[in-house]
């Protein structure tokens, strides 16, 4: 996938320009819709449309289209509107210029179209400013065959003297409808992607964070917009948005006087006022767009298979079943505990062990607890004398892949990192620097800190040839922020600086390590956005590893992150974040709806539990790549207040399909749940097979053929309706 990536830079750059007619609309186009801008009378770039494409020859090229008046009272909205004439909403763009102006007027200069891979095209626009020599470029990508189009910025100075950038947005998106409805998500550690849905009222709603590393704590910078009503599954008008950003994020919507929805989003401006020199650009991260007239469902299978062919690591590779170290073992572990895992684990059918936190720093800095270590990343002598070679090793001769935790950017105060480089930890001048989780944040805005994190994972990856996997954690929050390496007057590039200091990281992995997997872990799903998944295989999507929990927590990232990447682990019960029991098969039912694993000591699991796990981990690997390649319907919604979550994979060929249900509470003895599949050939037969079955099916057709058309227009009942019963059924074309 990562090639891929380096292959379109290539061939982009290749490319000719194809069109810069200045009279014509200028159209970014995907298969089912469309974004047009033109070019008003007065030179403005005017934003006209996103949404369904048009069928015909848009009028917007004729003499009485384009001089409309234009006097920013609601009638045009520009494109990228900047904080100067009649701009009176949040900007997109702020400027202060070299003679002290805080004023910018943006002008339509050119614009080109290229196609940089089968399927997608490039428009970048020019627009300047008449009277001070600054550019800013929109590119807009447009993904033909996935409707998903892509929006940033790039902006130069060429002032001849210092140009103060306040904010520079990724997007602006001007709509028009009668009401507004913004589904957003809230949360915080072990409870990430809490859903919220509520109608937009006139004036300004804004999701953002500034806690820079574990961004996406407290909230995400994902988002559905529904027009004239809340967000239905399979009809209405939605909007899906999500900025690929892994630092401070703004997402503002703003209801103005004139009933319009103004979106504009990109990096916080809060304490990140830029500085440009002369000659110098700023480019904005990219804002991930897509609309569907048919409904937030369509919404998702636009992201998710964007995410699978534009995005995400090796996406065409089935994923592993893993078993991971942490809930089974925590730090208290030696070698044998490990072998014995890794044993076990190859009896169970798991295909990858990954071992967790713990195995590093010596004497007094030994990672024994969470107090110590951080920094010191060389094996733990006295816990594995063999060194992890020899575990990987051994992984490797019982048929299984080895994985292997770290925290690189971060710091113990106790490590002997922390002694050698005082200089290279996040600090506010000389206030004492506040600890969490009794560590401190690397540096990254310094190039010997970046240095020495690509060092940290080369040297990792060296210790042994058998390591395939890396869990890449970051366990806190910036605090205090501020940069012995930035001058003074340059601290509020720390923001900006420190998460283009971690992608330039990630991208010198990447090149160097292509082949590895890389799970992106913060404390869970802390830091789980667009920009960061690009360098990944999948994300840790919380460390809540409740079931039932889990349901909500997956079925809200899965809204606009897909299956494949969505790691979902069977842990023990009772559960060790919420203390709440639940069946193993209902654990496994949930758990089998990602990327399968087990986040246990298997020596825990009884006889019988230990045949079930079996059996299940067999059951996925067949389901595996409709899970993980498939098309996502949902079924029935766990936010609706019913007690039921359901919902379906179909594989890609229609042929096969996989369902879930759960029942979230008891619903009392006669009732039982009853749902229309979808996405199934109503002229085609289908064979229903129930899996994991516990004593008896919940499924009275369990083996039986049925036609589609019966399928998904009567649907199909299930006798669960108690606390912690569920239902997965394996759906195949005969
Ligand atoms: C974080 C991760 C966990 C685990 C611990 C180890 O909390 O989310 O999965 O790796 O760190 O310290």
């Amino acid at each position: 996938m990562i090639m891929k990536t380096f292959l379109s830079l290539t061939l982009a750059a290749a490319s000719l320009s194809v069109s810069a007619n200045e009279n014509s609309p200028i159209r970014v186009s995907t298969d089912d819709t469309e974004m047009v801008m033109t070019v008003s009378g007065n030179g403005n770039l005017v934003h006209n449309y996103y949404g369904k494409k048009f069928k015909n020859v848009l009028p917007y090229n004729t003499k009485e289209y384009r001089e409309q008046p234009d006097n920013g009272a609601g009638y045009a909205p520009q494109a990228f509107p900047a904080y100067g004439g009649y701009v009176m909403i949040s900007p997109a763009l702020k400027l202060i210029h070299g003679d002290g102006s805080h004023t910018t007027h943006l002008k339509y200069v050119s614009h080109s179209v290229t196609q940089p891979e089968e399927g997608v095209t490039c428009t970048e626009v020019k627009l300047k400013d008449p009277l001070y020599d600054i550019e800013l470029t929109l590119i807009y990508t447009a993904y033909g065959k996935e409707n998903v189009i892509t929006q940033s910025a790039r902006l130069t100075n060429n002032e001849g003297s210092r140009l103060t950038v306040e904010n520079l947005a990724s997007t602006y998106l001007p709509l028009h409808a009668d009401s507004y409805y913004l589904t957003h998500f809230h949360g915080v550690w072990a409870t990430e992607m809490q859903l919220v849905e509520e109608q937009l009222q006139p004036g300004i709603k804004s999701i953002e964070s500034k806690r820079g590393v574990q961004a996406t704590q407290t909230a995400n910078p994902a988002f559905l917009l529904s027009l004239n009503g809340p967000a239905r599954e399979d009809a209405g008008e939605v909007y899906g948005g999500a900025l690929a950003w892994s630092g401070n994020y703004k997402l503002t919507f703003e209801q103005d006087e004139c009933g319009r929805m103004n979106v504009v989003g990109g990096v916080n401006d809060f304490a990140s006022t830029y500085y440009l020199d002369n000659g110098e650009s700023l480019t904005t991260p990219e804002m991930v767009w897509t609309f569907s007239n048919r409904g937030r469902g369509q919404v998702s299978r636009n992201l998710h298979d964007w995410i699978r062919h534009h995005s995400l690591s090796h996406s065409d590779m089935e994923r592993p079943v893993v078993l991971n170290s942490w809930e089974g073992a925590y730090m208290d572990f030696d070698e044998k505990t490990i072998t014995d895992m890794i044993d076990d684990a190859a009896k169970i059918g798991v295909e990858m062990f990954v071992l967790d936190d713990g195995w590093f720093g010596n004497g007094e800095y030994a990672r024994n607890t969470d107090h110590s270590g951080l920094g010191d990343w060389q094996v733990n002598t006295q816990k594995l004398p063999r060194g992890i070679d020899y575990l990987a090793k051994h992984a490797v001769k019982k048929g299984l892949k080895f994985g292997i935790w770290i925290e690189p950017e971060m710091v113990n105060p106790k490590s002997r990192l922390a002694e050698t480089h005082p200089e290279w930890i996040v600090k506010s001048g000389n206030r004492d620097k506040l600890q969490i989780r009794q560590q401190w944040i690397l540096d990254l805005t310094n190039p010997e800190v970046q240095d020495f994190i690509v060092k940290t994972f080369d040297d990792v990856m060296g210790m042994s040839r058998d390591i395939s996997y890396i869990k890449w954690d970051a366990n806190r929050f910036v605090t205090d922020f501020g940069s012995d390496y930035l001058p003074a007057d340059r601290q509020s590039h720390f923001w900006i600086d420190y998460t283009k200091g971690l992608y330039s990281v990630y991208d010198r992995i990447r090149q160097k390590h292509p082949d590895v997997m890389i799970q992106l872990c913060s404390s869970g799903g802390a830091r789980l956005d667009m920009g960061a998944l690009k360098y990944h295989d999948e994300f840790w999507t919380s460390d809540n590893t409740n079931s039932l929990d889990r349901i909500r927590i997956q079925n809200s990232t899965n809204l606009f992150y897909p299956a494949i990447a969505t790691a979902s682990h069977v842990s023990t019960s009772p559960n060790h974040q919420t203390g709440m029991t639940a069946p193993l098969k209902y654990r496994f039912d949930v758990a089998m709806a990602g990327r399968l694993g087990l986040e246990l000591q298997p020596k825990h699991l009884n006889e019988e539990e230990w045949a079930f796990a079996q059996k299940a981990i067999e059951a996925y690997k067949k389901i595996r790549p409709i899970v993980q390649f498939g098309d996502l319907y949902r079924l029935k919604n766990p936010e609706d207040g019913t007690g039921w979550a359901s919902h379906q994979y179909v594989s890609k060929d229609g042929k096969e399909a996989v369902f879930f249900a759960y029942s979230l509470k008891y619903h009392g003895r006669t009732t039982f749940f009853q749902t229309r599949l979808k996405g199934l050939d109503p002229d085609k037969q289908y064979r229903i097979t129930e899996l994991n079955k516990k004593d008896w099916p919940s499924f009275y057709g369990d083996g039986k053929v049925f036609p589609g058309d019966y399928l998904m227009n009567e649907g199909i009942s299930l006798g669960i309706g108690n606390n912690f019963d569920s239902t997965v059924l394996h759906i195949e074309e005969i």
